[in-house]
């Protein structure tokens, strides 16, 4: 029996997509590549709702993420950075591992900083490059809410605006255009539902110019040289993960042939019943409600519970995959994913895991979950 993968990514991919791996071998210098990587273009476009440039790099999300540093960050570069979890930790020692000056907004796990706090140190600092954030944690489901906010103050300040949008993508509203996001990354393994390892990113028209001015001193993922391959020749610079890009193209056929509207309205919803079913059994979510993410749930163990035993539980005995804590909050926190495909099957078979791995444990929890979860999706 296959896997219900509830992990925070990758995530289920249909078999329609999986089957599109089968698609042979071409030339990623002839016109079926052409044909086969604008039509990713122009669909990754309406995804992410932009008109910029996009560009699909076949690597991981943290290819994508450190190709946003990489392309924009100089030595000594100011940039502010709200820090709350694994994710945006990284990226904020990436940027100062490659020279930049990140000034991080800390705030505590499973909250984000008051959207005033961003105002007061753009004002108190005058030479900002660009203001970097984590739109959806994932460590800790915790979901940036003023998004168009920052990006308003943002061009107000004219500094750049950077969204690690890896794990939320597909699953939860993100107009880049509207919020003027100048780079917005992601990977295909999560709320997009394909495979992992390839990523796309958009490059806004501001963004384009100056990396074309100040190319960065790297070969593989140098932007530069993909706007280059695609003007000239609607072509990568170097050698695509051919399969995943079929994959890819068929998961955003798939997207829109439900309507991206309809599938953000399915992730809201499919939240909404884990939340409503895991409080019914007793449990709270990690995240501050103003911040609770609709595709990754964080969840605080019970007191007591060995967090290997309970997962072993889940993934030996029923075949259900959710994934752990990262660093401090590892043994205190477990994570579902509830993107990509998620749906009402989903939430019921991985309740009704998470109730019966408790009672194999001999831990008490009311009953009546999965009906409450019922009532919301
Ligand atoms: C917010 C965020 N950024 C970056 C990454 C790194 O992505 P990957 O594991 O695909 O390299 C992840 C992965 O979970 C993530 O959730």
């Amino acid at each position: 029996m296959e896997y219900l993968v509830m992990l925070p990514g990758p995530t289920n991919v249909p078999n329609r997509v999986m089957n599109a791996m089968l698609a042979p071998i071409i030339n990623h210098r002839s016109e079926d590549f052409r044909i086969l990587y604008k039509s990713i273009v122009e669909k990754t476009k309406k995804l992410f709702q932009t008109e910029s440039d996009i560009v699909l790099l076949s690597s991981s999300g943290t290819g994508a993420v450190e190709t946003s540093v990489i392309n924009l960050v100089k030595k000594g570069d100011k940039v502010v950075i709200p820090v709350n979890g694994e994710f945006s930790t990284r990226l904020a020692d990436l940027i100062d591992s490659w020279g930049g000056q990140s000034i991080r907004i800390e705030s505590p796990f499973g909250e984000n900083p008051p959207y005033e706090k961003f105002e007061e140190v753009l004002d108190q600092h005058k030479d900002i490059k660009a203001l970097y954030a984590v739109y959806n944690e994932t460590s800790t489901g915790t979901t940036i809410r003023y998004m168009d906010k920052l990006g308003e103050l943002c061009s107000k300040k004219d500094i750049f605006f950077i969204a690690d949008s890896v794990s939320i993508l597909g699953g939860d509203d993100l107009p880049v255009d509207k919020w003027n996001i100048d780079l917005c990354v992601t990977a295909s393994q999560k709320a997009i539902a394909a495979p992992p390892g390839v990523s796309p990113i958009s490059v806004s028209k501001k963004a384009k110019k100056y990396i074309q001015d100040n190319p960065p001193p790297t070969l593989y993922f140098n932007l530069k040289r993909y706007f280059k391959y695609f003007e000239e020749h609607y072509e990568t610079p170097f050698t695509p993960a051919l399969p995943l890009c079929y994959a890819y193209d068929e998961a955003l056929n798939l997207i829109f042939e439900e309507g991206l509207a309809q599938r953000i309205e399915r992730h809201k919803k499919c939240a909404s019943a884990f939340y409503e079913g895991l409080g019914a059994m007793g449990l709270t979510p990690f995240a501050k409600p103003d911040a609770r993410s609709n595709v990754v749930i964080a969840v605080n163990y019970l007191p007591n519970i060995d967090d290997k035993r309970f997962r072993d539980l889940l993934s030996n005995e029923f075949k259900v995959l959710i994934a752990g804590g990262f660093g401090n909050l590892k043994g205190k926190v477990f994570r579902i994913g509830s993107m990509g495909e998620v749906n009402k099957y989903h939430v019921v078979r991985t309740l009704s895991a998470i109730e019966s791995a408790f009672k194999m444990m001999n831990i008490d929890v009311p009953s009546g979950a999965i009906n409450k979860a019922l009532t919301k999706i």
